[in-house]
């Protein structure tokens, strides 16, 4: 059985922060709250990384998000692993 975490990162450089990444935290947060999964996830801040333009970025697993808007975030969380039973 696989114990690696799923790694969230959230880019807090200030362009993404300001352009929406301080919302997607929360929202993040809140997931993982409400789904009990917090212990199945790694979430960090991370600093910029260049690519303000496309921002606000989130690197889940090493795949990048950019331009990630509040519906888009709930996408991708939805399709993270639940936790079973
Ligand atoms: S602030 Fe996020 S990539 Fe620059």
């Amino acid at each position: 059985m696989s114990t690696d975490k799923i790694m969230i990162e959230v880019c807090m450089g200030s362009s993404c922060f300001s352009r929406g990444n301080r919302r997607n935290l929360e929202l993040i947060q809140e997931y993982l709250r409400k789904e009990h999964i917090n212990d199945l996830v790694e979430l960090r801040g991370r600093l910029c990384s260049g690519s303000c333009k496309k921002g606000p970025n989130i690197e889940i697993n090493g795949q990048l998000y950019s331009g990630v808007t509040p519906s888009l975030l709930q996408q991708i969380l939805c399709s993270l692993p639940k936790r079973e039973g």
